[in-house]
């Protein structure tokens, strides 16, 4: 198969990771006889400083005639606030790539050898933790308008506005129930219907898709009482699905109980039908990303944590190309290597570099 992926390392660690990723990406390739087409393309600063935007126009081709887009990191927050809030790259560039992406899936495992990396108890992540957020990535207070400041300071009022309709409610939800179906057939629907609209809304209309998948199991929970649960008893949860912000706090709590968050991998995907498969018609390209951010303190020093890009991979392997077997090689071959656990980057208090912790995975493959 021909893989077209348009590569976008972006800034701080965004361009090591994607190295190591596309180390393993190049040698599933050969091993399996596909053919990798990458385009790379300038995004965030380091397209601001060569071109004078975070998102030019040839990245922006580059990815509409992609069949997917891997993504590093964009965002140094020393010179983000030199920026207004709408001009900085993650708005100008990720919001702008990640347009009609609705679903976002963040896969959190704890794997076994890891369980000392986890800042829980032992008695409480005996029995694993499987966790697959679905994030609704393109609703809620991060586009709602309005949106703004007015005024003049000291009286100054700022207004984010948090807007679902019902459509916009049913098609994440039913991408929630299609990935239950395929795995443990329980929904956790998460919301604030004891005080917000919104919430309201996108309870009723779970109660309602529910009807269309009487297979699987619906729960209900209320965010702030999932993320304190999430730290009690981690094992009882796995499809969880909920809006943009409340998936943006839940998701970055639980990538803790991974261990790390350089180790989480994430889709933005435009469609999740009732197989599971994304749609990979027309629309916006695919998007793929591991969780982290750009981490300039130890950018350029060979320290970051590659896992959660290289996870990222196989997720674009197994979502946009439909090749799950290769996807499964490298989810493998990685997770061998961090249960063996002798070769561990800082952030798992280890001692590897980032080409060390690539160099096992690959040995592995
Ligand atoms: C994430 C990030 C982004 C988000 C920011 C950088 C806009 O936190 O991918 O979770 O909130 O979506
Ligand atoms: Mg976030």
């Amino acid at each position: 198969m021909d893989l077209h992926i348009a590569i976008l390392p972006g800034d701080g660690i965004g361009g090591e990771v994607i190295d190591a990723a596309m180390r393993v990406l190049a040698r599933v390739a050969t091993k399996f006889g596909h053919n990798v087409y990458p385009q790379y393309a300038d995004v965030g600063w380091a397209a601001i400083d060569k071109l004078g935007h975070a998102l030019p126009k040839k990245t922006r081709e580059i990815c509409a005639t992609s069949q997917a887009i891997l993504f590093g990191a964009v965002g140094l927050p020393d010179r983000d606030k030199t920026l207004p809030l709408q001009d900085r790259p993650e708005r100008v560039a990720l919001l702008e790539l990640r347009k009609g992406l609705f679903v976002n899936l963040r896969h959190i495992v704890l794997l076994p050898g890891l369980a000392s990396r986890c800042p829980l108890k032992n008695e409480l992540i005996q029995n694993g933790i499987d966790i697959m957020i679905i994030r609704e990535l393109t609703g809620g207070l991060y586009y709602g308008q309005p949106q703004g400041v007015t005024g003049t300071a000291p009286h100054r009022k700022a207004v984010d506005t948090m807007a679902y309709t019902e459509e916009e409610c049913q098609r994440i939800i039913r991408a929630g129930f299609a990935m239950a179906r395929q795995r443990r057939k329980k929904l956790l629907s998460v919301d604030k219907a004891n005080i917000l609209a919104t919430s309201g809304l996108w309870r009723q209309t779970a109660v309602a898709v529910h009807k269309e998948f009487p297979d699987v199991q619906l729960e209900h929970m209320y965010v702030d009482n999932a993320a304190m649960q999430l730290l009690r008893r981690p094992s009882t949860f796995d499809v969880i699905v909920t809006e943009n912000t409340f998936g943006d706090i839940l998701s970055d709590e639980a990538s803790m109980l991974a261990g790390s968050i350089g180790l989480v991998p994430s889709a933005c995907l435009a469609n999740f039908d009732s197989s599971g498969v994304a749609a990979d018609g027309a629309g916006p390209t695919p998007f793929y990303e591991p969780i982290h951010g750009s981490a300039p303190d130890i950018a350029g020093k060979n320290l970051a944590n590659p896992v959660g890009t290289i996870l990222t991979v196989a997720m674009m392997l197994r979502y946009t190309f439909k090749l799950p077997v290769e996807a499964a090689a490298i989810d493998t071959a990685t997770y061998a290597v961090l249960n063996e656990g002798q070769v561990r980057t800082g952030d798992l208090g280890g001692m590897a570099t980032c080409s060390q912790m690539t160099e096992a995975i690959l040995a592995r493959l």
